[in-house]
């Protein structure tokens, strides 16, 4: 196991992407800290862990709160005894409006779960990290964060703004042991991705041009990324975007 006696918050652990890698974590180990503004979901996914054999709690916060995201960390800390892996990927899409119909508070919005939320679960998270020797940070960014995007201003800012932080992180606390790396998911068959299409499924020219291999994504390609950078396994691998968008932004 990839992941034994190891401790792992996840946040939007409630959906998608972040649901496929707390079952993947525990499957590998890991007892999970599952945190999600939606508490019911957070609660399911920790059911589920447990319900498969592993060990889990559901912590509801809110990740653009720097109390919420100070709460979550101590919860997971306190229950499951440790914390060795943070893994940022709540995220929201936001409002898909061209720059001048945006409102302020939409944009606002975007920037504050999306790139303040990471920042915040990275400064609550490392204090512990460096006082336990080390730790592993994966953050969630995304294509959106390495090519424009239109209609998608905010969204495309604050998964820059994740990566450009992830950089700094890996920077200030590699003399500590800890680890920071982002993800650059490209289209990944989620909740979030079907309410973008409104529900509706993508054309087949539409996902052949955002993917060379003809399909989109599927959560656990990018969990087991997730879990490749979370293990000793990428044991040299910080401060990097790690792209996995099925050659989305290869040209
Ligand atoms: N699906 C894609 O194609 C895609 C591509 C690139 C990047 N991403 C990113 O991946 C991450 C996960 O996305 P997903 O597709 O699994 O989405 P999803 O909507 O299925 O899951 C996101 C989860 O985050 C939670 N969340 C939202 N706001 C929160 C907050 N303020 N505090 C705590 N939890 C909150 C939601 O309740 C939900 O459970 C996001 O950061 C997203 O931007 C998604």
């Amino acid at each position: 196991m990839k992941l034994a006696n190891k401790v792992a918050l996840i946040t939007g652990a409630g959906s998608g992407m972040g649901r496929v890698a707390s079952l993947l974590f525990a499957q590998e180990g890991a007892r999970i800290g599952a945190i999600d503004i939606d508490e019911k979901a957070a609660q399911e996914t920790a059911r589920m862990i447990e319900s498969a054999g592993g060990k889990a709690i559901a912590v509801k916060a809110d990740v653009s709160k720097s109390a919420d995201a100070q709460a979550m960390v101590a919860a997971t800390i306190e229950k499951l005894g440790g914390l060795n892996i943070m893994y940022n990927n709540a995220g929201i899409e936001g409002k898909a409006e061209p720059i001048v119909k945006l409102a302020d508070e939409d944009f606002d919005r975007v920037i504050a779960i999306n790139l303040r939320g990471v920042w915040l679960g990275m400064k609550h998270a490392i204090p512990h990290m460096i006082a336990n020797g080390g730790g592993a940070i994966v953050n969630t960014a995304s294509i959106a964060g390495l090519v424009g995007l239109r209609n998608s201003s905010a969204y495309c800012a604050a998964k820059a703004g994740v990566i450009a932080i992830t950089k700094v992180a890996a920077l200030e606390y590699g003399r500590y042991n800890i680890r920071v790396n982002a993800i650059c998911p490209g289209a990944i068959d989620t909740p979030m991705v079907s309410r973008i299409q409104g529900g509706g499924t993508m054309s087949e020219r539409a996902v052949n041009r955002i993917s060379t291999l003809g399909r989109i994504g599927k959560p656990d390609e990018i969990a087991k990324m997730a879990l490749f950078l979370a293990s000793d396994d990428a044991s040299f691998a910080t401060g990097a975007p790690f792209i996995v968008d099925g050659g989305w932004t290869i040209g």
